[in-house]
């Protein structure tokens, strides 16, 4: 399906890795030039091996999403330096690493850096960047959230509401940007291969006891079947062939979505 993004311009904050290099990567074979934000000091590696196998512009910039001066700073440099972004995906996030319930577990003082990464880092970016998408004739916002947000998911509290804050945030930049031919979804995977998915895995594993403790692939199957409808892992791909798919004018009448991909753990009836 010819997505019709060839030389746009495309943000991946969180990009340097995982599912959020699988999105940059996506945005680069639909034609997409792109920028990559990250706290990952690869990060200008990782946008040198997307300009390498796919031969579009990309530039990777040692970002934290959660310093908003350095983000309007970098946006503003961006935006009169370089290529045109039509695209922001926030795919940036972290969980706490601890075993999350009960949640007397965490301790109040665990939570404001994991609301920072996941929510206020998502605002900071979407402020950063509305003036600039604005100056467009159409774009788009897409947000990677979590099932986490939508089931009060007990793994980690903190994780959980902020995805769940992610969604209403979409929600409200997608009401506010649509008069500016401006769209905003969230997409929400299940359970991907990556160092967040492992350092849940690790939190479990360091609290259970000696006889009870399973190895990460053993543990995810049993959460995995137990828990979604095709009992089967999603890949970064998946998540990212849903969000540049919303990205692009194939999506024109999508938007304030959340789109599950997440082999049908959310059903909602
Ligand atoms: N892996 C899963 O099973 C799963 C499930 C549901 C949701 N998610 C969400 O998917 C998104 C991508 O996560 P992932 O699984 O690829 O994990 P990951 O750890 O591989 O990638 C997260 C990226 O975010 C970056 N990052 C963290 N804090 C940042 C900050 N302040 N500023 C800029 N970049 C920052 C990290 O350096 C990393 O490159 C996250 O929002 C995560 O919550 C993942």
């Amino acid at each position: 399906m010819d997505l019709s993004l060839n030389g746009e311009g495309a943000l991946v904050v969180g990009g340097a890795k995982g599912i959020g290099y699988c999105i940059a990567e996506q945005f680069a074979n639909e034609g997409c030039n792109v920028v990559i934000w990250d706290i990952d000091p690869n990060v200008e590696e990782s946008a040198n091996k997307l300009a390498q196998s796919t031969g579009v512009q990309t530039c990777g910039i040692i970002a934290d999403a959660t310093d908003y001066p350095q983000c309007e700073q970098l946006a503003k440099a961006h935006a009169s330096e370089s290529f045109s972004v039509q695209h922001v995906v926030y795919a940036a996030g972290a969980g706490s690493g601890k075993f999350g319930f009960p949640f007397w577990n965490l301790e109040p003082s665990d939570w404001p850096r994991i609301i920072d990464i996941n929510l206020t880092g998502a605002v900071n970016i979407t402020h950063a960047w509305i003036h600039h998408l604005k100056e467009h004739d159409s774009g788009s916002f897409g947000y990677i959230t979590s099932v986490a947000g939508q089931i009060g998911s007990q793994t980690d509290p903190p994780y959980s509401a902020a995805k769940a804050a992610l969604i209403n945030w979409m929600q409200v930049v997608a009401k506010d940007v649509a008069a500016y031919g401006l769209r905003a979804n969230c997409v929400s995977p299940g359970m991907v291969k990556t160092t967040i998915n492992q350092s849940v895995w690790q939190s479990w594993y360091d609290q259970a006891a000696d006889d009870e403790r399973l190895d990460y692939d053993t543990w995810a199957e049993s959460k995995i079947r137990g828990l979604s409808a095709l009992g089967q892992w999603q890949t970064g791909d998946d998540i990212a062939n849903a969000i540049v798919f919303l990205a692009s004018n194939r999506a024109r009448n999508m938007t304030g979505q959340t789109i599950n991909v997440d082999g049908g753990w959310v059903l909602h009836s």
